[in-house]
């Protein structure tokens, strides 16, 4: 009798599916998939398969970018989980936040859109239609040196935090809209939105400073969506993937405390040989609640289904979103 991993492998092979699963993902996703990598990763791997069927362990915006990029391709997904922090604007809340800056005085082509990739396509759409781009955090910094030379003011959507963080590396004015004052706003060179990850937010300067009190030598390493504080006070920050590589590379004996989600940082501490030097930078359990939500059985029914000829949960996108999608991240790929 097959167990269900051996099935899922079997629908695999009969579908000429690709798997692919963001590092969030549980560790027996992580395990079955052939592909696992942060989102810059994933979206490109996916996307330039030769395989027509693109089975995505994630969340939404990342299946999503998967279509955008590569529309022909069927994308289906074992949970339509949300990203919290891409539940957070819309393409009405992008409009509403274009004229609010207009009723401040500063114009359109004043203005230059950059979206995280952690955005709905509609989004994402809208930032192309205003020949903005996206980016991801692993490409953040590049592409905001490129937004930075077209001297505009840059609209840094959804993540308030990764705005921020870029924008002080730069030493650039930034404020965030709803937060900041209309004179902050105006004088500002980078306005933020106010979305947030509320799993990053879990780390704290207090986290820090406990471990920095118990070990003196600990490494401090975060995730860019972390509050701006934190990000200061840390020793590195940077995605998923460069996160993995950064642990990877330090000295066996390290001690080096994470702050990003906890099957990332819980694997990191599998894979690293000495699992008494890898801590979780919080007291809290930082999981991802959307993330978790994908199970070995969702995985098997979604393919099950698929081959059945019931396909549910494929990812679909409107085509005059695609079009505009698809530039804002083409863009992106042509810089990074
Ligand atoms: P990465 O692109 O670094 O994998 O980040 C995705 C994400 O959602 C982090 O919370
Ligand atoms: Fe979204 Fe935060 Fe989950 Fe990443 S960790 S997918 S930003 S809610």
């Amino acid at each position: 009798m097959l167990d269900l991993k051996d099935k899922i492998k079997s629908l695999k092979k009969d579908l000429n599916a690709l798997i692919v699963a963001h590092y969030y993902q549980r560790d027996e996703i992580v395990e079955l998939a052939d592909f696992c990598g942060d989102s810059l990763e994933l979206a490109k791997r996916a996307s330039s398969a030769d395989n027509e069927l693109i089975v995505f362990c994630g969340v939404s915006f990342m299946g999503q970018s998967v279509k955008l990029l590569s529309p022909k391709k069927r994308v289906i997904m074992p949970r339509l989980a949300c990203c919290s922090m891409a539940r957070m604007i819309d393409s009405s809340y992008f409009d509403k936040s274009i004229a609010k800056l207009e009723s401040l005085g500063i114009e359109q082509s004043e203005i230059f859109p950059m979206t995280y990739i952690n955005s709905n396509a509609d989004v994402k759409a809208k930032v192309g239609k205003m020949n903005g781009v996206v980016c991801t955090s692993s490409n953040a910094a590049k592409i905001f040196d490129y937004a930075l030379s077209l001297n505009k003011k840059i609209f840094f959507m959804p993540d308030r935090c990764l705005g921020v963080n870029l924008a002080n590396k730069n030493h650039k004015k930034s404020s965030i809209l709803g937060l900041s004052s209309d004179k902050t706003i105006k004088e500002s060179e980078v306005i933020c939105y106010d979305g947030f990850c509320s799993i990053h937010q879990l780390f704290s300067v207090s986290d820090i400073e406990f471990y920095r009190e118990k070990y003196s030598d600990i490494i401090i390493v975060v995730h860019p969506e972390c509050d701006p504080k934190v990000v200061d006070k840390a020793d590195f920050s940077g995605s998923t993937s460069q996160i993995i590589s950064f642990v990877a590379n330090l000295p066996e004996n390290a001690k080096v405390a994470v702050g990003t989600e906890f099957n990332l940082v819980n694997r990191l501490t599998k894979q690293n040989g000495n699992k008494e030097n890898i801590f979780v930078l919080s007291s809290t359990k930082p999981e991802c609640p959307t993330m978790n939500e994908t199970s070995l059985e969702d995985l098997y029914n979604v393919m099950l289904s698929f081959k059945e000829d019931m396909p549910y949960n494929e990812v679909e996108v409107e085509s005059d979103v695609i079009e505009y999608g698809a530039r804002a991240l083409n863009k992106m790929l042509e810089l990074s």
